[in-house]
């Protein structure tokens, strides 16, 4: 089993970047052990940072047969882009949505996700603990789905 974690744009300055909002957590340390935790079932994570919107589109498309499942932080191109709510669709691998903070106590324009309607589900307000839950959420789905198509 292998996922793939996306992370958008500002998320590699986690640690420094607003810690009020986002925690002091940087994104390795969130990582790590999100590796560990997944490596203990059996799974591996690959993961990826983009501040640029074209590539973490082109990283989407490539999972299509390379993953089983996509945990994405999509950061503020959750608000704001068709392209990855396309290439979500398009890709055909599940993916699950978190956010560190909850989006929907802050500013209106964060409150609406492109994103979330291709994705199996959300995960918000967690801090860095929301990767593993949507990791958790992630294997849930593809075991149940996997025993549906098994039927
Ligand atoms: C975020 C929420 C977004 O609104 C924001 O643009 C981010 C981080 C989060 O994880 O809480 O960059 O995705």
């Amino acid at each position: 089993m292998k996922i793939l974690v996306v992370n958008g744009p500002n998320l590699k300055l986690l640690g420094m970047r607003e810690p009020s909002i986002y925690g002091s957590e940087t994104l390795d340390s969130i990582l790590k052990r999100l590796t560990e935790h997944a490596a203990a079932k059996g799974v591996r994570v690959d993961a990826v940072q983009s501040d640029h919107e074209g590539d973490l589109v082109t990283a989407i498309g490539s999972a299509r047969g390379a993953y089983d499942g996509i945990v994405i932080n999509p950061a503020a191109y959750t608000h704001t882009s068709v392209a990855l709510r396309d290439a979500l669709s398009a890709c055909g691998v599940p993916a699950v949505e978190v956010h560190l903070s909850n989006t929907h106590k802050r500013e209106a324009f964060r409150h609406a996700s492109l994103t979330v309607p291709v994705c199996v589900g959300q995960v918000l307000g967690f801090g860095g603990a929301g990767y593993t839950l949507a990791l958790d959420g992630l294997l849930h789905y593809l075991a149940t789905q996997n025993k549906e198509v098994q039927k």
